[in-house]
């Protein structure tokens, strides 16, 4: 199984500056790539408290980080939950926060976690167990509407409602339970002449399945206003997402909470909580590209707390 490699690894590192006694929190761990590099840079006293949803990558990324020994905190959690995840180990501030959006290579490889259409597995999806909401649920339970409405919203699937229909209209024979079958399904309902030859005609249904199961986008906004209440002043946060609905949700909660709030009322009237260090996102060289292809739609926004 090949290793997820970190993106956008270098610019991360130089913009949160990583120095020895500070302590930092990687909401999306995966398999600790970003968060081993951060504990090299912060040697020898500096912290990572790294999160993640998926207990089985936790496992993978525990390995790989048992060389850094109490320097490193791991919890299976939601990073949406961070000020409680923060209050439970007594810690109130932080010294730099990374996000680094979506899910990891290993969950692509890992057949039995359903999220490949090019490897036939049960329609799971799910990146915490304890998520009652499989893919497989939601493929055969949903109504055709709001079907087509989540591969419109998640996946800007210009097919959506034709496929929604097509999904339905198997489902009356046979429950869809595979990927494969998923697969084939979403292919035979787009028009061969005009199936991509770029990208697998299955790609944005996947990816907007895999936003609902994970529920990727709700709480995004309220996170990151959350995230930016438990830095430090000059503490900065790193955000990574892949798609444009993702990276439309970073510009605009960071450009709100760029701005101060006003009021007319002067003791009302607050000051800005961030400034924004990348007014355009920071993306990979061509160099990253050629080496990384997972990286090319990768975007970096970070912002600089008051
Ligand atoms: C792109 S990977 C991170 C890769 C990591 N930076 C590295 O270099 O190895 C994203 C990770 O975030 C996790 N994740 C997704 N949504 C999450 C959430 N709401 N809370 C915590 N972890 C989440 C996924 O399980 C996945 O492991």
């Amino acid at each position: 199984m090949l290793v997820h490699k970190p993106v956008l690894l270098k610019d991360v590192l130089e913009y949160l500056r990583c120095s020895e006694g500070k302590v930092y929190v990687d909401g999306t761990l995966g398999e600790g790539g970003h968060t081993e590099q951060i504990l090299e840079k912060s040697y020898p006293t500096g912290k990572v408290v790294g999160i993640d949803l998926d207990n089985q990558i936790i496992e993978r990324a525990a390995e790989r980080l048992k060389k850094f020994g109490t320097r490193v905190y791991l919890v299976q959690g939601n990073y949406k939950n961070i000020k409680q995840i923060l209050a439970e180990i007594e810690i109130s501030k932080v010294d730099g926060f990374l996000l680094d959006l979506g899910v990891s290579l290993f969950h692509f490889q890992n057949q039995e976690r359903g999220f490949s259409f090019q490897l036939d597995a049960p329609l799971d999806m799910r990146l915490d167990k304890k998520n009652p909401v499989t893919a497989a649920r939601i493929i055969n339970r949903r109504g055709e509407k709001e079907l087509a409405q989540i591969l419109w919203q998640y996946g800007e699937e210009s097919w959506s409602r034709r496929i929604a229909r097509v999904i339905c209209s198997y489902r009356q024979k046979s429950r869809i339970l595979r990927t494969g079958q998923l697969a084939e399904i979403v292919v035979s309902a787009i028009p061969a002449k005009f199936r991509s030859k770029k990208i697998h005609p299955a790609t944005k249904t996947f990816q907007a399945l895999r936003i609902e199961v994970n529920q990727e986008l709700k709480g995004l906004k309220q996170a990151l206003e959350d995230i930016a209440d438990v830095l430090k002043p000059g503490a900065r946060m790193c955000v990574i997402s892949f798609h444009s609905l993702e990276d439309r949700i970073v510009k605009r909660t960071f450009r709100k909470l760029s701005h101060a709030k006003e009021s007319d009322d002067f003791y009302c009237s607050s000051s800005p909580r961030i400034k924004i260090l990348t007014p355009k996102p920071i993306v990979p060289t061509e160099e990253e590209i050629r080496d990384n292809f997972r990286a090319r739609s990768a975007k970096l926004r970070v912002a600089e707390r008051c």
